[in-house]
């Protein structure tokens, strides 16, 4: 049974992956800071799994923390998730960013080569893209200009991997960038826990709908996109957790030294309206939305091109964007004690 680090693993994306892992015969290993997750998360986890997930509470930044789950489990791989990822804060605490998310890498890094680990999946994201050109976009389109703190942070990471990778350190990384990740676990025992107001549509439509929001702002409706709201690329958090999965068995082909990137997305697109739309139809209900002002820092349109994760993975998002909207919302209204 291969122990694969999951840091970060108590978060939305993490413990979804920590549950694909180990469905797919793999042994989780958490460590987690609980700074923007809950302990319930891992109540839910053993719900699902009908075991507990070794959990390690800490930081990804203290060393010798990391050493230590390194000198008392033998970890054949490493996911990494833990990172500061909310695009406003990182434009107000850029430092913090900085530090977290660049700092959490580079002590992985330094402690993977102390133990001879040679497998690491890095959560990157869409938002190096910035505003494509092309769309659907690809891989091998230049990365922008950072819109955030948050986004740089992700595209340093990502050259910090190529320069190591190319140090011939004797390590095989897979980048995925991630598009829109939505939806819950079907059995309502883990989902996206926002903490304070959400900063994502998804929470806020569920919370919306159940009444914590009294209503739904839909930035902008002046874009150049077919009904004037921004498109992005939603994809199920089970498809990209499966990704996960799917990278770490595609990097046991490999030799040392060796890195890739691929996009995660449905490769389609969907606007605010509409997925407002579909959430009304699967949930039942009006949503109380209104149509604001556009939100700095937005970018128009963006999704996947798929065909490199397709072809080379073997993976394609599974579920639809009804799918996910129904496990949201069947997520959220576990959450508010409104189970039918
Ligand atoms: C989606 C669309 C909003 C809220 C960010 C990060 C990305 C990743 C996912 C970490 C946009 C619109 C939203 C609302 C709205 N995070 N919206 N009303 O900004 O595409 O991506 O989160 O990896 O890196 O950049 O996601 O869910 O915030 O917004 O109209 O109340 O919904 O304008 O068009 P985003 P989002």
């Amino acid at each position: 049974m291969k122990n694969i680090l999951i840091t970060g693993g108590a978060g939305y994306i993490g413990s979804h992956t920590a549950v694909a892992l180990e469905e797919s015969g793999y042994t989780p290993i958490i460590i987690d800071d609980f700074s923007n997750s809950e302990k319930s998360v891992l109540v839910g986890l053993k719900n699902i799994l009908g075991k507990e997930v070794k959990t390690y509470e800490g930081d990804c930044n203290d060393k010798s923390l990391v050493q230590k789950i390194f000198r008392e489990n033998k970890i054949d791989g490493v996911i990494h998730f833990a990172a500061s990822k909310a695009v406003g804060e990182s434009t107000k605490i850029p430092l913090r960013y900085y530090s977290n998310n660049i700092g959490s890498l580079l002590v992985l890094l330094e402690v993977m080569k102390e133990y001879d680990v040679k497998n690491i999946v890095f959560s990157s994201s869409c938002t190096v893209y910035g505003q494509p050109d092309v769309l659907p976009v690809l891989e091998s389109t230049p990365r922008k200009e950072a819109e955030s703190p948050y986004g740089n942070t992700k595209k340093i990471c990502e050259d910090i991997l190529h320069d190591h990778v190319k140090s011939k350190a004797g390590v095989k990384v897979i980048a995925l960038r991630y598009f829109n990740p939505i939806g819950a676990h079907p059995s309502s025992e883990i989902g996206e826990l926002p903490i304070g107001v959400p900063a994502n549509l998804i929470p806020f439509v569920t919370q919306t709908a159940v009444g914590i929001r009294e209503k739904i702002t839909v930035f902008g409706s002046d874009y150049e996109t077919k009904d004037g709201s921004c498109v992005r690329d939603y994809i199920h958090v089970l498809d990209l957790a499966d990704a996960h999965v799917k990278s770490l068995e595609y990097l046991d082909s490999k030799q040392d030294d060796f890195i890739d990137i691929f996009n995660v997305g449905t490769g389609n697109g969907n606007t605010v309206l509409e997925v407002i739309k579909a959430f009304e139809k699967v949930s039942g209900k009006n949503l109380n939305y209104e149509i604001g002002a556009r939100r700095a820092g937005d970018i128009e349109k963006v999704w996947a091109n798929t065909d490199k994760v397709n072809k080379l993975l073997g993976w394609e998002a599974k579920y639809s964007l009804e799918d996910s909207l129904r496990d949201s919302w069947n997520w959220q209204k576990k959450l508010s004690g409104m189970e039918e």
